[in-house]
């Protein structure tokens, strides 16, 4: 398998509807899942970008939440139609965006 020039990680972890915190899969995280993989089939990406399911990555609140590596670049919610603009500006352009990012003060 070649080592993927970027590797996308969408957040899919599920809770108990009662749970305080919620979760990115009440919030819509799988239907992106699906989003990447479509456009990786039908742009033939795979080999070039990875995409990973993953349980909670910390901010749920903010979720669907998706993370982009080797950047590190954090998205927060997510939706269906931003998952285009991912795979257009930030993997296949290399530019990150910036609109879409989590808010710095998550990480405080
Ligand atoms: S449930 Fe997705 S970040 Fe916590």
């Amino acid at each position: 398998m070649p080592k993927p020039e970027k590797h996308v990680f969408v957040c899919v972890q599920s809770r108990p509807e009662t749970h305080p915190k919620g979760s990115c899969t009440a919030r819509g995280g799988a239907p992106l899942v699906d989003e990447f993989r479509r456009l990786f089939e039908e742009k033939g990406l795979w080999g070039r970008f990875q995409v990973t399911t993953t349980g909670c990555l910390g901010p749920c609140e903010e979720g669907p939440n998706v993370l982009v590596y080797p950047e590190g670049v954090m998205y927060a919610k997510v939706t269906v139609e931003n998952v285009t603009e991912i795979v257009e500006q930030h993997l296949l352009e290399n530019s990150p965006i910036e609109s879409l990012k989590i808010s710095e003060e998550v990480w405080s």
